[in-house]
């Protein structure tokens, strides 16, 4: 099944789906060239969902969701979905840990 097919599955409009595709070829993240499907139903890649965290600082599934369309069907990805934004949680506490020493 095509992308296009899958947003007719799950009610999404093409142009819709256009636009956040757009958005996320722009962001840059470690993961942007992981080509690796993350997300099965919507065909959307590890890197296409690190992209969309680092670039537009998603936080959570629905946000990511309404960047790149993953986690817009069966919602299997979910928890594939929140390793990424925890895994980018974690570099960015580890980030301000550096840039900003502890006070005593
Ligand atoms: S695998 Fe992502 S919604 Fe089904």
């Amino acid at each position: 099944m095509d992308r296009s097919a899958s947003c007719e599955l799950f009610g999404l409009t093409a142009g819709w789906q256009r636009s956040n595709r757009g958005v996320v070829a722009d962001g840059g993240s470690v993961h942007a060239d992981d080509d690796r499907i993350l997300c099965h139903c919507l065909r959307v890649t590890y890197g296409e969902v690190s992209a969309a965290i680092a670039a537009h600082g998603c936080r959570t599934v629905r946000g990511v969701m309404k960047k790149t369309m993953a986690g817009g069907g069966c919602t299997a990805c979910h928890r594939r979905i929140r390793q990424l934004l925890a895994e980018a949680e974690r570099r960015q506490a580890a980030e301000r840990s550096v840039v900003e020493p502890a006070t005593s």
